[in-house]
């Protein structure tokens, strides 16, 4: 059984470890707990953790304004990637995005990425552009990926996939 819940400032305490855990083995820069925190709190921001079997199996991290979505951080533990937790967590984007009347998501992600770039093809994404040396680290480029959420456009239609991932253990 799997559920999503957003990660509140009153509720964060609970989450907090667990999701640190997630994002120390996903990253080779992570986020701090002061990061995510700060992220509750941000208006424009949601974070929703991802409960299956009573543990944190993954978070997802969005900004909504201005009619856009940017996807800013998400992560599966390790151990349970490719069970389609991923695809429940792009899945509640999509579903606030809708709801919050968002016509376009937006995303950047490493081109050595290869999984990340996979699984956000498979929910509908396409590149768009690169940032040249975005990643200050390593150098890299990001590549800028979007996927279009109005009615009227094929985006969605794509997402097949992530309308489909309920059944995900
Ligand atoms: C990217 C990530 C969140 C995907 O989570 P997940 O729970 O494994 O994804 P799902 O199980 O929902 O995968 C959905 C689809 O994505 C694609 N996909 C996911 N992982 C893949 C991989 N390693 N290789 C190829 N395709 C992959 C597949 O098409 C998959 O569908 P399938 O299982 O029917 O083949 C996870 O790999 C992760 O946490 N990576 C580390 C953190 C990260 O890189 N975040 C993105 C930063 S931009």
């Amino acid at each position: 059984m799997i559920s999503l819940q957003e990660v509140t400032p009153e509720n964060f305490h609970r989450f907090k470890n667990h999701i640190l855990e997630v994002e120390k083995s996903s990253f080779l820069s992570p986020w701090t707990i002061r990061a995510f925190e700060a992220e509750t709190k941000r208006p424009v921001s949601q974070l929703w953790a991802l409960l299956a079997g009573g543990k944190i199996g993954g978070y997802i991290c969005f900004w909504i304004f201005e009619n856009e979505a940017h996807l800013m951080n998400i992560a599966v533990h390790p151990q349970r990637r490719k069970r389609g937790f991923g695809g429940c967590l792009l899945k509640k984007l999509i579903e606030v995005s809708l709801s919050e009347g968002a016509t376009k998501a937006w995303l950047e992600v490493r081109p050595s990425n290869v999984s990340a770039r996979a699984f956000y093809i498979k929910a509908g994404f396409t590149e768009i552009s690169r940032r040249p040396r975005y990643y200050r680290e390593t150098n890299e480029d990001a590549i800028i990926m979007s996927l279009s959420l109005a009615p009227e456009d094929t985006g969605l239609m794509k997402s097949s996939y992530i309308w489909n991932v309920e059944h995900a253990a």
